[in-house]
């Protein structure tokens, strides 16, 4: 049976940095709330003509491809992860393969939110280990600053909110224990109104009304309390249950690449696994939470730093809307 290993990454960041003081110039906050709250110090957002989730998607995955040395025809399926798609439908996908000259390949839409990235992989690295695909691109991709209100209602989301995106390649190969070593995937809908966009969708008649842009009920809503004490849980919990499965434990993991929800979420993962400093990687501070986008925007700046090496044990774990959980281990 094959196995699926990391070939190529890559991430495109839009050129905008926004900082807290420029929020705070918008809106009532302060660099000291958002950085003692969150980490985050700025963020970056889209330019309208430039960037788009898929564009900016094929990016990533462009650096990706050209670091494994594999062309568009080389390419046999794409997995594209984004809470914040182009269009209603099609999906990015499609667009991302038409923007890469892609054959004629599957291409999927997942909408996991910040559990994207790591379904995506999962996702992949299934269809690579029944021998259906050989090269998978998964992009993680995200627009949010236009969908965030940078104003006093809209300020706990705004805040925390950026635009980037993120891709690896995933190749089959033969090595045993090389490679994505498993996946963990979890939902649990109890809590799916915790944190949402509600409109515009389909459940209403009218699926746009001037009700909805008046009140505020097209933003995104979060109780940020609850989804905060839900990470923290699950966020060790099945990471725990990862280790479990390939018979490793906490101390055999070299690098931690979370999504990059909240630096404190971070810090109490770390310490609960009972990680150091240098093997957790965290860039909240430039870039704030990226959803999908966040896992391979980290990862990829971690490797080009020179963090992740050759037979590293990594970790990647993500938390989010659903809610749902995930994480998967691969020796690099
Ligand atoms: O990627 C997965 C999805 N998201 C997350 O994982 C986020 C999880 N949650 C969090 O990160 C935190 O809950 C937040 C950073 C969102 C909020 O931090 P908190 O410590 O839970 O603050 P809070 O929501 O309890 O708000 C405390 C106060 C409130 O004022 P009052 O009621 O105490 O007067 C808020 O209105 O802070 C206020 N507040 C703000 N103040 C300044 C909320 N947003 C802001 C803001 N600037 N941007």
């Amino acid at each position: 049976m094959p196995y699926s290993k990391v070939t190529g990454l890559g991430y495109y960041l839009p050129e905008t940095i926004v900082t807290n003081a420029d929020l705070a110039a918008q809106m009532d906050t302060s660099d000291e709330w958002i950085v003692e709250r969150t980490g985050i110090r700025e963020r970056r957002f889209f330019k309208e003509g430039v960037d788009t989730v898929s564009n900016m998607g094929a990016r990533a995955a462009r650096i990706a491809m050209d670091r494994a040395g594999r062309k568009p025809e080389d390419i046999d399926m794409v997995v594209f992860a984004t809470l914040s798609p182009d269009y209603y439908f099609p999906g990015c996908g499609v667009l991302a393969q038409r923007e890469l000259g892609l054959r004629q390949i599957p291409c999927f839409d997942i909408r996991q939110q910040c559990g994207g990235f790591v379904y995506a992989l999962s996702l992949a690295d299934q269809y690579i280990r029944t021998g259906f695909a050989k090269k998978v691109l998964v992009i993680g991709s995200e627009i949010q600053s236009n969908v965030m209100e940078i104003s006093d209602r809209g300020r706990n989301m705004a805040a925390i909110f950026g635009d980037g995106a993120g891709a690896l390649l995933l190749e089959a190969h033969d090595e045993a224990g090389k490679g994505l070593l498993s996946t963990h995937l979890h939902s649990d809908g109890t809590h799916a109104e915790e944190l949402m966009v509600e409109h515009i969708g389909s459940r209403r008649k009218q699926r746009i009304t001037h009700a909805m842009i008046d009140d505020g009920s097209m933003l995104p809503y979060m109780n940020g309390k609850m989804v905060f004490q839900h990470a923290v849980r699950y966020f060790p919990e099945v990471i725990r249950e990862a280790l479990t499965a390939n018979n490793l434990k906490e101390s055999d993991i070299d690098i931690f690449v979370p999504h990059q929800a909240n630096a404190r979420i971070t810090q109490a993962v770390q310490k609960e696994l009972g990680l150091r400093d240098d093997q957790v990687v965290s860039n909240i501070h430039k870039y704030g939470n990226t959803t999908a986008g966040s896992i391979p925007i980290a990862l990829t700046e971690a490797w080009e730093e020179g963090r992740v090496k050759e037979g590293d044990l990594v970790c990647l774990a993500a938390f989010g809307s659903g809610f749902m959980w995930a994480s998967t281990l691969i020796r690099w």
